[in-house]
């Protein structure tokens, strides 16, 4: 540990850091509590087994990690329902073996038909409802546009050869785990009110049952044979148009032809020595990260120790003061004029600290005019791929709630998306989360809908160090965060960083909210004496992180969430 110097009476303590510190230094090559699995070459960490099997599977064929993407991308769609989509969307970063740096932008759009009230009713309320569930609350889907994008620049591999065992999984079916049966037994009363009795998720499933996907597979076929312009122009674009109009919704043809993934130059910042890259607008994640690391490097956190009183109010209000800039300033670059530079600057980022102390919490009423807040859902998911070139990709990918719009298409075999909630309906109204729409995020026809998602590498001494990203709304980002400074301040290994419990603080609501393991009744207490206002709801879990770490030997680490069904796989 960093900056730890024993005396006497810190004899105990010291001896359970030396044990902390051989326990990390000496990584085994298998998997336990706190030690990640350990590959020599290459590893996929993602939200289930079958997803990285197959995404590792490419890189044995000889695939390099954006033929990977492709393939983990589309196996989540079939494995992994809940967030893992063809109807959805999403964001990659990328770091080449040469160091080269990018990030491509798959985020759903608004359609043309969309209008800025349009969840309104004639009184101007919201519609409870409109921007969430069914086919009014889709975006136009992304994914597809995305992973054909990857794959034209940067694949090795025939789009066949990559979409065959994933064709395969949805044929053969993926068999239902104990979290998944808990996820759709939360879920299948609205996706029945929906999608109907009779759709593929009305039926109730169990652990261990195999649930078949062959309209996906027949989809996905389509797609291997006839390439993006299938889903976008092609016969699948017709029925799913045609599913839409059905349902209610206003997506056409014209909006699927249209629809372009884009590739933006991402966001990229120092903390303490080390290079982070993250995802740019329209996405907040890099920004927000990037002010609360900002905010934060001039302190000793390792000398305030792990998850401590001190620490906990660094961040909490390092991370108050940037969710309020977010929530004002961010939305899709392409419609607004975001102070990117400016709000990444130092010396705006140490005034904003100014009014910190640690001896009284600052309350969010003082710190802003209380503009607008907004936050994204929990369902999302991340992977981490790096690959036997050096190459490294770190991708999050969306359906926005459990299911998205609980629209579930049987004829083509995926569920829809429902991000056009990501948008504000109406300024200063709260969305489905309880949270208030900002002007710069309001809905015009093909906007892209503000998203939290961080998909993140960061570099030490100009070498990949880190590929890290988590699913958890507007939680993505401080998330993210703990886990960099877990492995850069405290010294822990990839697992360890990823295990460790985690708090959150959003501007609004002023509330810092904590895993239920991991923080004393005591140490709350202590933060309530100081002003902070604790939420007291059971919040099980903050963020589900899948990244890889690079050792000293060059030996890649995982760190599978255990929050989830996540898994790590590699050789
Ligand atoms: N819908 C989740 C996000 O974009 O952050």
């Amino acid at each position: 540990m960093k900056n730890f110097k024993p005396n006497f009476s810190q004899f105990p303590i010291f001896l359970g850091f030396l044990f902390l510190f051989f326990s990390c230094g000496e990584k085994k090559d298998n998997v336990s509590e706190e030690n990640g699995l350990v590959a020599a070459k290459a590893m996929v960490v993602s939200a289930r087994k079958e997803a990285s099997e197959i995404g590792i599977e490419i890189l044995r064929q000889g695939g390099n990690a954006f033929d990977a993407m492709v393939a983990t991308e589309l196996a989540l769609a079939v494995a992994y329902p809940f967030a893992g989509n063809l109807g959805g969307g999403g964001f990659m970063v990328y770091r080449m073996s040469d160091g080269e740096i990018g990030s491509i932008d798959y985020r759903e759009k608004a359609p043309l038909a969309a209008t800025r009230d349009m969840y309104l009713d004639e009184n101007g309320d919201v519609i409870p409802g409109k921007s969430t569930h069914g086919a009014m609350a889709v975006g136009i889907p992304g994914t597809i546009a995305g992973v054909f994008e990857v794959h034209r620049k940067f694949g090795s591999l025939p789009i066949e050869v990559i979409l065959a065992p994933v064709i395969e999984l949805a044929k053969k079916g993926v068999i239902v785990t104990e979290k998944q049966e808990r996820r759709l037994a939360g879920s299948r009363a609205d996706i029945i009110k929906v999608s109907g009795e009779n759709t593929l998720f009305a039926a109730t499933y169990q652990v261990n049952d195999t649930i078949k996907y062959p309209a996906l597979a027949e989809t996905l076929m389509r797609i291997s044979k006839g390439g993006r312009d299938e889903f976008y122009k092609g016969e699948t674009a017709k029925r799913l148009v045609q599913f839409l109009e059905e349902n209610g919704g206003i997506i056409t043809l014209e909006d699927l032809a249209s629809y372009e993934a884009k590739w933006r130059t991402p966001l990229t910042f120092p903390y303490k020595g080390y290079k982070i890259i993250s995802m740019a607008p329209p996405s907040s994640g890099g920004v927000t990260l990037g002010q609360i690391m900002g905010m934060v490097e001039k302190f000793d956190l390792a000398q305030l120790g792990h998850n401590s009183l001190p620490f906990i109010q660094v961040l909490t209000e390092a991370e108050r003061r940037a969710y309020a800039d977010r929530n004002y300033y961010l939305g899709d670059p392409d419609f607004v004029e975001i102070p990117v530079g400016k709000l990444m600057e130092k010396d705006y980022l140490n005034a904003r600290m100014q009014s910190f102390s640690f001896d009284k919490a600052t309350l969010s009423s003082e710190l802003a005019q209380g503009e607008i807040q907004f936050q994204e859902s929990d369902e999302t998911t991340h992977y981490s791929i790096v690959d036997p070139f050096g190459n490294a990709v770190s991708i999050t990918t969306t359906l926005n709630g459990a299911y998205g719009s609980k629209l579930y298409c049987d004829d083509l075999g995926f569920f829809l998306n429902n991000e056009m909630d990501d948008f504000s309906s109406k300024t200063g109204v709260p969305n489905m989360f309880g949270l208030i729409g900002a002007e710069a995020n309001a809905i015009e026809p093909g906007k892209r809908m503000l998203s939290s998602m961080t998909p993140t590498l960061v570099e030490k001494e100009g070498k990949l160090f880190m590929v890290v990203g988590t699913p958890g709304g507007s939680t993505i980002i401080t998330a993210v965060l703990q886990t960099i400074l877990n492995v850069v301040e405290f010294d822990m290994g990839m697992q360890q960083a990823v295990n460790a419990p985690r708090f959150h603080h959003q501007w609004l609501p002023d509330n810092v909210t904590f895993e239920p393991q991991g923080f004393s009744d005591e140490l709350l207490k202590e933060l309530e004496k100081k002003g902070y206002l604790i939420n007291k709801n059971n919040t099980p879990i903050i963020g589900k992180v899948d990244a890889i770490l690079v050792l000293p030997n060059g030996k890649l680490e995982g760190g599978a969430d255990k929050r989830g069904d996540d898994t790590a796989i590699g050789f």
